[in-house]
C-alpha cells in the first residue's frame, strides 16, 4: 500500500487539493512519534488560522481508517501511526510473495544505460588503483540491471599508444615466449620495465620503439602480430580477477577501436567551425565563461589523442546503444578531460550531450601494513585479493577451525571484504584501505554482513517454521524497526541509481544486518516456543533473502556457513 496517498487522501483542508497535499505528506523523523507526518503551516495564510489549530481541526475531521492506529496534532503536524500488525502483515506478504524480484523495478523499461567502468591499460598491471572504477561500474551495472534498464558494460580498454612500440622492441631483444605465454602480464611488466632502464642509456631504443609503434599505425602484420597477442596476455589474466570480482563486460572496445572513426568526427568539427589551428595543433576552444582550457584534438604531427578517441567512441555509443545514459566511471582527475568532452559534443549541437554523465571517485590509499610491492609502489589488485583472502583464513581458523570448505568461504570473504570496504563510503572520498578494518568482523564490514547472512541461515537450518503466521509476534520495537527497513529496499536500489552511488546500498545492508541483530537478541528466537516461532522465522528467512540479493549488486557472494 502506498501509505503516502492514502493518508492524503484522509486529509481536508479547505481550498486545497489532493495534488497540494500529497508532497507535504512526508515521513516521520522521529519513529517513535509517529510514522507520517503532515504540517500544516503552508496553510496558516490561507485559512488565517494557527498551524496548531489548523492540525487539531484536520484530526477532528478524520474517521480513523483500519490501518491507522492513532492520529494526533503536535505542534502544527498531523502525526500518523500506522497500525502495526497491518503494516507488518502486509510488508512480510509482499516481501514473501515477489522473492527474489523483491526491490526490481520497470522504471528502466525500454531504456540503455552504458558504463564506462574498469577501463585498464593493456600490459600495463592491473593495480590498486583500478578497483573503485572496476566494483563501482560492476555494481551499478547490476543495480540497473535490477531496475530494469538494458545495461551495456564497457571496458574502454587503454591499447593505443607508443607502449606497444616500446613493448615490441623489448620483447624482441629480451622476450621469450613461453614465458609470456605461461606468467603473463608479469612478464610482459618485466621487460617492459627493463626497456625503460636500458633506454636511460641508450636513447636509440625509444626511436626503435616510435617506429614499431609507427608499423602498428600502418597495420604492418608482424607488429600487429604481436601486438593482438600482448593484449590478449593481458586480458586473459586481468579476466581472473574479473572473476573473483563478479565483473563482467558487454564490450571490450578500447582505444585502438576508434583508429578508423575518429576521421568523420574530425571532419564534422572543422565544418562546424570549432577548430582551430595552434602551432600546428589542432584545439576546440571554449567560452571564456566555461573557464577551461583548449581540448587539444590533433598533435602537430598529426597524431590523434585520448579525447579525440573518446569523442569517436561518444558518437559509436550513441549510434550503436541509442543510449538514453552514457556513464564515465573514472576518477576525479579526470573531471576537466570530461567536461571538455560533453562541451565539445553540445557545440556541436547534440542535445544528447547532457546525457552523458562523469561518475567521478576519489583515490585509494594504503595504509598500515606494507604490502608486496613488486615493482615501484604499484600495489597489484591481485596481491590485495590474495592477502586478503589469506587473513580471511586465518580467522576462521581461529573462530571455526572445523568450517567445511574454509578455501572457498575465504575467497569470498576476502574478497567480500575488499569490495565492502570500498563501496561502504560515498564514491567521491578518497579511501585508507586497511585489512584490519575491512577485515574486522564486528565493524561495518563484509564480514559482519556474512556473518549474519550465515546466523541466519543456521537458524533457519535448525528450526522448522512451517506453522501459522501471527504478526501480532512482529509489533515489538526491534521487529518493527526492521520490517520498516525491510520496507525500504526497493527505494534503496533506486536511490542508489539515481544518484549513481553503490554506497547506498552497501550503507543500508549494515544497518539492516545491524537491526537484524538487535531482533535476534531481542526474540530470543531459538528459545522461544514453537508457536510463536513462525513469524520470526519468516522474517529471519526475507532479512537473509534480501542480504544475499543486495551483496549480489555489489558483487560479494555470501556463504551460508562461517
Ligand atoms: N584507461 C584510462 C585510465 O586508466 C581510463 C579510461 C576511461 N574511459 C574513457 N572512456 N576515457 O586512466
Amino acid at each position: 500500500m502506498d501509505y503516502k496517498v492514502q493518508i492524503a487522501k484522509l486529509i481536508k483542508i479547505d481550498g486545497a487539493s489532493f495534488e497540494e497535499i500529497l508532497p507535504l505528506v512526508v515521513v516521520a523523523k522521529d519513529t517513535g512519534l509517529a510514522d507520517y507526518a503532515f504540517p500544516c503551516f503552508k496553510f496558516a495564510k490561507t485559512l488565517r488560522k494557527s498551524p496548531l489549530i489548523i492540525a487539531n481541526e484536520v484530526v477532528d475531521s478524520i474517521e480513523k481508517p483500519a490501518f491507522v492506529e492513532s492520529i494526533e496534532a503536535v505542534n502544527g503536524y498531523v502525526n500518523f501511526k500506522l497500525s502495526k500488525v497491518n503494516y507488518v502483515k502486509e510488508v512480510v506478504e509482499k516481501v514473501k510473495k515477489l522473492g527474489d524480484n523483491y526491490g526490481n523495478s520497470d522504471e528502466g523499461k525500454g531504456k540503455t544505460i552504458c558504463i564506462d567502468y574498469s577501463s585498464i591499460n593493456i600490459a600495463k598491471p592491473f593495480h590498486m588503483g583500478h578497483l573503485s572504477t572496476t566494483i563501482i561500474g560492476a555494481s551499478l551495472y547490476k543495480i540497473y540491471k535490477k531496475l530494469g534498464y538494458n545495461v551495456v558494460g564497457i571496458n574502454h580498454l587503454g591499447d593505443w599508444g607508443t607502449q606497444f612500440g616500446k613493448l615490441i622492441v623489448a620483447y624482441k631483444m629480451w622476450g621469450d615466449k613461453e614465458d609470456i605465454n605461461q606468467r603473463g602480464i608479469n612478464a610482459l611488466l618485466e621487460i617492459y620495465v627493463k626497456f625503460h632502464k636500458e633506454a636511460e642509456s641508450n636513447p636509440d631504443l625509444n626511436d626503435l620503439a616510435r617506429s614499431w609503434f609507427k608499423k602498428i599505425e600502418d597495420n604492418d602484420e608482424e607488429a600487429m602480430t604481436l601486438f593482438m597477442w600482448f593484449k590478449e596476455v593481458t586480458l586473459r589474466d586481468v579476466q581472473k580477477i574479473y572473476e573473483r570480482l563478479d565483473v563482467h563486460f558487454d564490450s571490450y572496445n578500447g582505444e585502438s577501436f576508434y583508429n578508423d572513426k575518429m576521421q568523420p568526427v574530425l571532419q564534422e568539427l572543422e565544418e562546424k567551425g570549432l577548430t582551430k589551428i595552434s602551432n600546428g595543433a589542432t584545439i576546440v576552444e571554449f567560452d571564456e565563461s566555461e573557464g577551461m582550457p583548449p581540448c587539444l584534438i590533433k598533435k602537430a604531427d598529426g597524431a590523434t589523442l585520448y579525447a579525440t578517441r573518446d569523442l569517436a567512441a561518444a558518437f559509436y555509443r550513441k549510434n550503436t546503444y541509442n543510449f538514453y545514459k552514457s556513464l564515465y566511471v573514472v576518477a576525479y582527475q579526470q573531471n576537466l578531460h570530461f567536461k571538455q568532452l560533453f562541451k565539445v559534443i553540445e557545440m556541436m549541437g547534440y542535445d544528447w550531450a547532457k546525457d552523458m554523465v562523469h561518475v567521478p571517485f576519489g583515490m585509494v590509499s594504503i595504509e598500515g601494513e606494507k604490502l608486496s610491492t613488486r615493482d615501484g609502489n604499484v600495489v597489484f589488485l591481485e596481491d590485495v585479493l590474495n592477502t586478503a583472502k589469506a587473513k580471511a583464513l586465518q580467522i576462521i581458523n581461529e573462530k571455526n577451525p572445523s568450517l567445511e570448505d574454509k578455501d572457498n568461504v575465504a575467497e569470498m570473504v576476502g574478497t567480500g571484504a575488499v569490495i565492502f570496504g570500498a563501496l561502504v563510503g560515498s564514491r567521491i572520498k578518497d579511501i585508507s584501505f586497511s585489512y584490519d578494518k575491512v577485515l574486522n568482523f564486528e565493524g561495518e564490514t563484509g564480514p559482519y554482513v556474512q556473518y549474519t547472512y550465515a546466523r541466519c541461515c543456521s537458524l533457519l537450518n535448525k528450526i522448522d517454521c512451517s506453522g501459522e503466521i501471527n504478526y501480532n509476534n512482529l509489533t515489538t520495537a526491534e521487529s518493527y524497526e526492521l520490517i520498516k527497513l525491510i520496507d525500504r529496499y526497493p527505494d534503496i536500489v533506486a536511490d542508489s541509481g539515481e544518484k549513481y552511488e553503490p554506497s547506498i546500498v552497501t550503507r543500508y545492508i549494515y544497518s539492516l544486518a545491524c537491526q537484524f541483530n538487535k531482533f535476534y537478541l531481542e526474540q530470543n528466537i531459538s528459545n522461544s516456543d514453537m508457536a510463536d516461532k513462525s513469524a520470526r522465522l519468516a522474517v529471519v528467512k526475507i532479512v537473509k533473502d534480501i542480504i544475499k540479493n543486495a551483496m549480489s549488486l555489489l558483487g560479494i557472494k555470501c556463504p551460508t556457513k562461517m
